[in-house]
């Protein structure tokens, strides 16, 4: 009898309507999937695409410099990744007289190749379900959950050049052990200029039509073992498991999509007054701080190359999240999204209530829920302005980050040799700190931003002439805010410099408001944090539990995750049709407004005008973007996108404007990834920059391919 249930249950899972496009699916269990997946087109098996015992995709793909995804094109450890994710390896090899941003860089050979020391990228080994140990050990409280956790990770790399990682999912409900390979030698191949890397800026930022050459060249050198291992100059290239072959085939409407990649984080689940503060108040702050910030960074960038180049990694960073909010805000209320939510929590207390056992398991949880909003919903709003002050805001509060082991320890050191060497360690970070500092942006970001931080917190009382009185004594006296001060102070360091530190202005204020923020925003967000999980964790195990037809997927968490969709335009609002794919031409007409977010250098003006296309072109058109249907986020930068035999069709690098609010809401109608085409690609390395000697490690599928 409870095998006939069992089969009932899963008959019903499999034929029930999946809503293709939306989820982040963790690849060790895309075999549920498979059949959906071929539905849509696609050629490959489960197993090609992850596989523990041998060659799969998955080896193919890799978390790049932690925040994005990158994937191997070559059996010489080649890796692509998008332009914005190597953005600050580019430009920290960049100068006034070697200017890569401006004019791209490529190395002729492996032997000009640059090393970016912290750089790593890491293949995930394998992914095990660890929910039924975990869970198993009947203990809640996290700190042996988590002794629990440091015994499985070590046994399960022991002998073993591995590192592993347990993760919680679903709030809690399900626990999964990633085991890791990371690449210490990660080196810097090539990248277009910006002109083209970064081609329609902040203006296209978030925004379709695109047309961004978003990509960036590494290369992943191994010990002689083929194993990782730190930088050496007797490293060589890493010979993979898997690389990507790259489809040149010609592209069509509907196509099937994949994307392989690590999701940072999505927020499906909130309850809807949580929405309704994040819309109308967090969100909105946050933007105002930006603002602020922005308009002194993009004033000094505009009137001086130097500047422009020492802001433009911190100022991508800021701006980056500051458009996307304002997207989100617009189409979480264009779609109603509060309203919407409000009406699933009535359904599933509905559904709750009409049920004993229910009841009492998930019958509160949603009032519980908007209780905790409404009570302690204030602490996330401070911890939201205190990230945007102390991490966006004044930069020299970086200094006292990297100087207070110094002042903390510095009685503890052994002898003279020690302190030197952390004196010296210390120079060299504050060397690359000042190469992108300038005090006068500095200060005026730190008036503004004091200023909206004080009024918005609300509780810390400064008038505004105190604040500018204060920014002026810290920015002419602080050893903290200026180059030779803050060097000679270092260099000097002895017994009562401990007491000047203490007594320096700007190491006051930081402080002041730093330790009220650790002792007391700070724990005062973890806990509601604590409690929030605790119920959220109810409410997907009752989502999963009531709607078991529903389909269910585990909110992004940067670990490896699969989404398919196909390759497709949308219909963004009433009247509007973005159409799926933009082309070379575009970007001509683009650069022909003026704006100068749209300035090409003359060579593109030169390729357009032959239309030397060459086998990069598509019934004569050079695609440069694409758009599809694949549910991504934060983290997907970078991440390959694949067609039906899993061929590397572009990389993902954006989602357009209408579609941001998908962390939080999917619209299959409207939510769009945005895509740059690897035939571009290529041309740029071939046909623009003469690096053809990359192309040719790839191995390109043309015409009707075979799955290989
Ligand atoms: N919006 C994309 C992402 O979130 C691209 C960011 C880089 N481009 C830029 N213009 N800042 O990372
Ligand atoms: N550009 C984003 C990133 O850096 C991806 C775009 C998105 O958030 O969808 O990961």
């Amino acid at each position: 009898m409870k095998t006939f249930f069992f089969c009932i249950t899963l008959f019903l899972i499999l034929i029930s309507p999946l809503r293709a496009d939306e989820g982040m699916l963790i690849p060790s269990l895309i075999s549920a999937f498979e059949s959906d997946m071929k539905a849509k087109g696609m050629k490959l098996s489960a197993q090609d695409i992850y596989n523990v015992n041998k060659a799969s995709i998955k080896d193919a793909i890799l978390q790049f410099g932690g925040g994005c995804t990158a994937e191997l094109v070559s059996n010489q450890g080649l890796l692509l990744t998008n332009h914005h994710c190597g953005y600050s390896q580019i430009q920290s090899h960049s100068s006034l007289e070697k200017d890569y941003l401006k004019f791209g860089f490529w190395a002729k050979n492996k032997q000009e190749e640059l090393t970016n020391p912290g750089l790593t990228a890491v293949r995930i080994v394998r992914i095990e379900d660890v929910t039924k140990l975990i869970l198993g050990l009947g203990k809640t409280d996290e700190a042996s959950i988590q002794t629990f956790i440091k015994e499985l990770t070590s046994k399960a790399v022991a002998g073993t050049h591995y590192e592993a990682e347990i993760k919680p999912f679903n709030y809690g409900n399900d626990y999964y052990m990633m085991v890791k390979e990371v690449f210490l030698d990660v080196r810097f191949v090539g990248t277009p200029p910006n002109s083209i890397g970064k081609f329609g800026g902040d203006t296209d930022n978030w925004v379709w039509p695109r047309h961004t050459g978003d990509f960036s060249v590494f290369r992943i050198y191994v010990g002689k073992d083929n194993k990782p291992a730190p930088y050496s100059i007797e490293n060589v290239p890493y010979v993979p498991i898997h690389f990507l072959p790259i489809s040149f085939k010609n592209r069509k409407q509907g196509d099937f999509t994949m994307v392989y990649g690590f999701p940072g984080s999505t927020e499906q689940h909130v309850v809807s007054s949580y929405l309704k503060f994040i819309i109308e108040k967090e969100r909105p702050a946050r933007i105002r701080m930006r603002d602020l910030s922005l308009g002194i960074i993009d004033a000094g960038m505009r009137g001086d190359d130097k500047t422009r180049i020492q802001y433009s990694a911190k100022q991508a960073s800021i701006a980056n999240s500051w458009k996307k909010w304002i997207g989100q805000i617009d189409g979480l209320k264009r779609l109603g999204a509060v309203d919407l939510k409000i009406q699933s929590e009535k359904k599933f207390e509905e559904k709750a209530n009409n049920n004993a056992d229910w009841k009492g398991k998930y019958g509160d949880v949603v009032q519980k829920m908007n209780e905790l909003v409404a009570s302690k919903i204030d602490f996330e709003f401070q911890y939201a302005l205190g990230i945007e002050y102390f991490s966006y805001g004044p930069e020299y509060f970086k200094l006292i980050r990297g100087i207070n082991d110094l002042i903390i320890n510095y009685g503890k050191y052994k002898d003279k040799n020690e302190i030197q060497s952390v004196i010296d360690k210390l120079k060299i970070s504050a060397e690359g700190f000042f190469k992108n500092y300038d005090e006068t942006i500095d200060k005026r970001i730190f008036d503004l931003l004091t200023i909206e931080y004080f009024s918005q917190i609300g509780n810390l009382s400064m008038s505004e002439n105190e604040i500018i009185a204060l920014s002026t004594t810290i920015y002419s006296q602080s050893v903290l805010t200026n180059k030779e001060r803050f060097m000679l102070f270092i260099s000097n360091y002895t017994d009562s410099s401990k007491s000047i530190i203490e007594n320096d202005p700007g190491f006051l204020h930081y402080t002041k408001l730093i330790s009220k923020f650790r002792s007391e925003t700070s724990p005062a967000f973890q806990s509601f944090n604590v409690e929030m999980t605790t119920l959220l964790k109810r409410y997907v195990e009752g989502k999963k539990v009531m709607f078991p037809n529903e389909k269910h997927w585990p909110d992004a968490n940067s670990t490896l995750r699969i989404s398919y969709g196909k390759l497709e335009g949308s219909s963004p609002a009433d009247g509007m049709m973005y159409t799926e794919h933009t082309t070379l031409d575009g970007i001509i007409a683009k650069y022909n407004s003026g704006n100068p977010d749209f300035e090409l250098l003359p060579r593109m003006l030169d390729l357009h005008k032959t239309k030397d296309y060459g086998q990069y072109a598509q019934n004569g058109e050079l695609w440069v973007c694409f758009t599809g249907s694949n549910h991504t986020t934060g983290g997907n930068s970078g991440s390959p996108v694949l067609d039906k035999n899993g061929h590397l069709m572009g990389l993902n690098f954006d989602r357009t404007w209408e579609s941001t609010m998908s962390d939080y809401m999917f619209d299959a109608n409207r939510c769009r990834n945005v895509v740059v085409d690897i035939r571009y690609v290529l041309w740029v390395m071939d046909k623009y920059s003469g690096a053809k000697h990359l192309v040719d490690e790839m191995k390109l599928v043309k015409g009707k391919s075979k799955k290989s």
